[in-house]
């Protein structure tokens, strides 16, 4: 079967990072955010995928390529001249998705869970209608797509209000959907929502169904839901009791959930997690605390530094004595200077601070 994956334009929400690397690269848990939906379609028997994007691909192509192999799967991109929305790039791939008769799998590119597409399928099959969405509950629903039943029904979807104003229920579009090839048949090729367009065409013939997720569910879309996402995803490692866990036996790891690359160094005294991440070639200097944040590839964090709710990005430094905290985010090649205090600052790649950021701010 087939799947497209919605990656879309540059990941605005999620600068810095996406200033250096197309979002669906930037490392979740220490892998490429889109090779956790890759390796779960490719699990549930997808061959075909498709990634709908409206820039060059160059930088993604290459590091897609060895995937291809890797999970034994087509990987082609479908490029936009003009963004076409959530809906029309699924008419745009017609002759990938609606090849043969089997329906196929549709993705947000930001989110994030234990993508039950095998379960979906089977699901999707039982009530035979044309589409199935999967939902999950959240406590602010109106950021989101919300569902509503009838009492009647509790899996025909009655209603579907993309970002309700007013308070509709709590049960959301997770992002993750499967859709038989004749909803291909519903879209133009032209800008289009499949939110505000084709969910509610499809719910009005009363054609689509909701499926529920089971466990954690997260738009990592946004520094703060990255990281929010991250405490997710290490938690739900920790409830399987995963190898991938560094072991919580270790004298440095504090309250367990920490996810650190075999090739990272570790100095003395420290005190990690909950609620890290640590990626390759990482040096930690002696008596650091970390809790609660992301360091990507080739960063560098001092001897006594604290970094809290912070996502440190690739190649940077973090000085001696420093703090950090409340959703900062590093970009590429950021140097923090000894004894510096961030508080919540997003720092443009190559840059070098000496000063305080005593209040949130975009230092650019
Ligand atoms: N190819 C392509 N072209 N992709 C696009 C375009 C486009 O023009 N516009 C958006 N996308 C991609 C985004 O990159 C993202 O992966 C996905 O479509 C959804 O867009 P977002 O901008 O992230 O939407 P949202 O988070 O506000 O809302 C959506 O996701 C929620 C779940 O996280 C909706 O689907 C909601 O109903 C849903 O609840
Ligand atoms: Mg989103």
């Amino acid at each position: 079967s087939s799947a497209l994956i919605l990656v879309g334009g540059f990941g605005t929400r999620l600068r810095p990072l996406t200033l250096t690397l197309p979002k669906p690269l930037v490392e979740f848990a220490n892998r490429p955010m889109i090779l956790h939906q890759i390796e779960a379609l490719a699990a549930a028997g997808a061959t075909d995928i498709v990634l709908a994007v409206n820039y060059r691909p160059d930088v993604m192509t290459a590091a897609l390529k060895r995937y291809e192999q890797k999970y034994g799967v087509n990987i082609t991109f479908s490029v936009e001249t003009e963004p076409l929305g959530t809906a029309g790039p699924l008419k745009l791939a017609e002759k990938i998705l609606g090849k043969d008769n089997s329906p196929f799998f549709v993705l947000n590119s930001d989110v994030i869970c234990d993508f039950p597409f095998t379960e979906l399928a089977e699901f999707h099959k039982s009530h035979g209608q044309e589409g199935t969405i999967v939902v999950t509950k959240v406590e602010e629903p109106s950021k989101y797509g919300v569902v509503v039943h009838k009492p009647s029904h509790p899996s025909r979807i009655d209603r579907f209000v993309e970002k309700p104003v007013e308070f509709v229920g709590n049960r959301i579009n997770a992002g993750i959907y499967i859709l038989n090839p004749s909803v291909l048949k519903r879209i133009d090729l032209r800008p289009t929502s499949i939110e505000q367009e084709t969910f509610p065409a499809i719910c009005k013939d009363g054609e689509l169904h909701s499926f529920d997720l089971d466990g954690f569910w997260m738009d990592v879309g946004q520094p703060k839901d990255f990281l929010s996402g991250t405490c997710l995803y290490l938690g739900s490692l920790a409830k399987r009791s995963s190898k991938q866990l560094t072991p919580a036996s270790l004298p440095y790891v504090h309250g367990g959930n920490v996810l650190i690359d075999p090739s990272a160094k570790i100095g003395k005294n420290c005190r990690i997690g909950p609620n890290v991440t640590i990626g390759p070639n990482v040096v930690i200097g002696d008596g650091v605390r970390l809790q609660r944040c992301v360091l990507l590839e080739n960063s560098k964090v001092k001897d006594h530094a604290w970094v809290k709710s912070t996502i440190v990005g690739w190649n940077s430094s973090v000085g001696k004595w420093a703090r950090l905290e409340n959703v900062t985010v590093l970009g590429d090649d950021v140097t923090i200077g000894d004894e510096v205090y961030v508080n919540g600052g997003s720092i443009l790649p190559h840059k070098t601070i000496k000063q305080n950021v005593d209040v949130p701010a975009i230092i650019m």
